[in-house]
């Protein structure tokens, strides 16, 4: 049916019609409709502003898209607007950051939020979200890190499925379903420098096993679109690069919906100095496998002529027209162009909207440091400072990315943890150090949020230094030294070289930036309503200077282990990093023990177990890990790789046998003659509460 309506289109349709719906339309100032009536955009993006999107912008409402929706089905073959917007953890209901959501290790919760934002988003009369970002980083002076899933190909597969599964459900079609995007495809995150946008080398393999997981799971997930990325990877330009965009994506995986470009990434082609003009960089991009090209307008200026002349072919053309009818007609448009405008006063910022927001919240706040159990701060603790830049944050708690959330939505965090603070406990304010000094001798604890604005982390948004912002680490040393008991609380979008912080007060509870409702949960956590249940989806550095710096590094020949004077270190810093990927402490302790294999050697697959107990005094929930390490290969291999996660809730005192099926095709990877496989010889197996500690076994492949 669908193949067969799109060979109908295509057979009717003009050369003009045809490059018209690769154009992506952005009005810049007013709306030209003439655009629309003469075919000449298959898309409208609604976009925030390529600054990150953190400032509020004119959502997009029904009325509006209707309107220009009747001038699309006025054209000759009636083809239908696809309205796109970034819709990146949240829309009206602002959820916690990508990376925040990727502490949660709950790719359930994550598949909600997104179903709420497509709820939301749909009801606006958006169809398309450029979401979800899959690009891996390991390099947080990059202000993206705050859109991604972390350093870890495992967790950012299951995100990937996770988030898609919620965006698009089993059929967009349904109203209330976006057609999503994976980006930025491929390897964005492998900027020099953490400098957005700048270049990227980084081996086939590291590609292959590392950047590339993810998007593969997004389209065997059935991801509608991608988004192909700004920079240049290994010599190529992403959005000219054909290997990548049409063999791997297309060759490979399957894929059979439209790459859009990311913003001007096709006309910066001449920029990166791999096409003259933008003749030549629409040709590029096109043959590449972009298909969409958003805003710069190249490809309905050239097309035409480049056809003419040869640079392209009249199959290039017609195939990505076909892509994007494919999805068009998936997404239900030509059955269903229209959006009830009464939707939006039903559908935005629902009651349960708002409850899964800060349940997620709760769930995504990592407890790094918990001295003397100081916290949860118990009925002992009558009078609390809060203290600090942040303790009013409203529109502070949505982070980048968040342009159809309002600050009048959010109750400031101080009012918030007023609100959930128990009965007798009273909370005093302080956002600056003189007026903290003074209140600070009349409380029994001080609860200090520090941490970044939310222009600070996002598109464009990145920091040559990983210590606090600048003045709050004064802060933090006279906080410290008011002797009361100090909790310290960071807010941010990014991993922060909190070392000297962290040393200086009793409790660190990271919040990243928890959207909507992230007073209240930080009130919840912090009062013990609730326990911090969240992983470090990403390693934290002592110092900048250990960038990039991640758990699955290769050992080197002189591994930091090794005996002797000579091997891989610093000689001012330990090379561990201040707290490891998958770290996290919650109000009770955990010990794990008896560690059991279904056998010494692996025939087809391996069961892996061992009890888990709640040696502390609350219950709690434990993220429980599978690593492995391929000891011997034919390429050099990590020191260990996630393959397994899994939480469990347990009472005090109560013991769990937690156990893990290990697959011979998890242990597959790129080896040296390029192919994927695996290779027989000895692997180390771990158990474990993070990736650094954990009981070990051995088997054989
Ligand atoms: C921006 C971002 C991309 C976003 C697009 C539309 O430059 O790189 O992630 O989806 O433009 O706003």
């Amino acid at each position: 049916m669908t193949e067969s309506k799109i060979a109908d289109l295509l057979s009717k349709m003009n050369l003009e019609e045809k490059i018209g719906q690769l154009n992506q339309y952005f009005s810049f100032g007013n709306f030209d409709a003439e655009i629309i009536r003469k075919g000449k955009a298959g898309s409208v993006i609604n976009a925030a502003g390529a600054l990150t999107g953190t400032g509020e912008s004119k959502s997009s409402d029904a009325e509006t898209c209707n309107n220009i929706q009747k001038l699309a089905l006025d054209t000759p073959h009636g083809i239908p607007q696809l309205f796109g917007r970034d819709v990146i953890h949240g829309y009206r209901t602002i959820f916690p950051i990508p990376l925040a959501q990727s502490a949660s290790f709950n790719p359930e919760l994550a598949e909600q939020a997104a179903s709420i934002a497509a709820l939301e988003a749909t009801a606006t009369g958006i169809k398309w979200t450029f979401a979800p970002m899959l690009d891996i980083a390991r390099d947080a002076r990059w202000g993206r890190i705050a859109e991604g899933n972390g350093e870890d190909p495992f967790l950012g597969a299951q995100m990937a499925a996770a988030v898609i599964k919620g965006f698009q459900g089993d059929d967009y079609s349904a109203p209330d379903k976006l057609v999503a995007c994976a980006k930025h495809y491929v390897g964005y995150g492998t900027a020099e420098g953490g400098r957005d946008y700048d270049a990227g080398e980084v081996s086939e393999p590291t590609l292959r096993d590392i950047y590339l997981p993810p998007f593969e799971a997004a389209v065997k997930s059935g991801v509608g679109t991608l988004m192909s990325a700004f920079l240049d990877l290994n010599g190529i330009p992403a959005s000219g690069n054909r290997r990548l965009l049409t063999d791997v994506l297309r060759g490979e995986w399957g894929f059979d919906g439209f790459v859009v470009s990311d913003w001007d990434s096709v006309v910066e082609l001449i920029q990166h100095g791999v096409a003259e003009d933008r003749a030549e960089a629409a040709a590029i991009a096109l043959h590449a496998g972009v298909d969409m090209e958003m805003v710069s307008g190249s490809y309905i200026e050239t097309l035409a002529a480049s056809l003419q002349s040869g640079k392209v072919t009249q199959e290039d053309i017609d195939e990505a027209v076909r892509r994007i009818l494919r999805i068009k007609l998936r997404a239900g448009l030509f059955d269903k162009p229209f959006t009830d405008p009464d939707r939006a006063t039903r559908d935005l910022l629902r009651p349960n909207s708002r409850t899964l927001a800060r349940q997620f919240a709760r769930e995504t706040m990592v407890l790094l440091k918990n001295e003397d159990d100081l916290l949860p701060l118990d009925s002992n603790f009558k009078r609390i400072a809060v203290v600090g830049p942040l303790i009013h944050a409203r529109s502070e708690l949505f982070g980048s990315w968040s342009p159809d959330g309002r600050a009048a939505d959010v109750t400031p965090l101080g009012d918030a943890l007023k609100q959930i603070a128990p009965a007798g406990v009273e909370l005093v304010f302080a956002d600056h150090a003189d007026k903290a000094t003074h209140i600070a001798q009349s409380t029994d604890a001080i609860v200090l949020v520090v941490g970044e604005y939310p222009y600070r982390s996002g598109e464009n948004s990145n920091v040559s230094d990983l210590s606090l912002p600048p003045g709050q680490a004064e802060l933090v040393e006279t906080v410290a030294g008011l002797g009361k008991p100090v909790v310290l609380v960071v807010i941010a979008g990014r991993p922060l070289a909190i070392t000297k912080q962290a040393a200086q007060v009793q409790s660190v509870l990271y919040a990243w930036q928890p959207g909507i409702e992230g007073g209240a949960a930080l009130g919840e956590i912090l009062f013990g309503l609730e326990a911090p249940s969240a992983r470090l989806p990403v390693t934290f550095p002592r110092a900048t200077g250990q960038v990039p710096i991640y758990y699955n590094q290769k050992n080197s020949g002189r591994p930091i282990r090794a005996d002797g004077p000579f091997k891989s270190r610093y000689v001012d810093i330990p090379n561990a990093p201040l707290y490891p990927f998958g770290y996290g402490l919650t109000y009770t302790t955990f010990e794990y023990a008896n560690l059991k294999l279904s056998s010494e050697t692996m025939r087809g697959k391996l069961e892996i177990s061992a009890d888990v107990t709640n040696s502390g005094k609350r219950a709690g929930n434990e993220l429980v890990q599978l690593y492995v390490r391929d000891l011997v290969g034919s390429l050099t291999r990590p020191v260990r790789e996630l393959k397994g996660f899994e939480r469990v809730v347990l009472k005090p005192g109560e013991t769990r046998r937690v156990s893990f099926t290990l697959t011979e095709e998890a242990l597959a990877f790129t080896r040296a003659d390029g192919t994927k496989g695996i290779e027989p010889g000895k692997f180390n197996i771990w158990i474990a509460p993070n990736s650094q500690s954990g009981l070990q076994g051995d088997f054989k492949l």
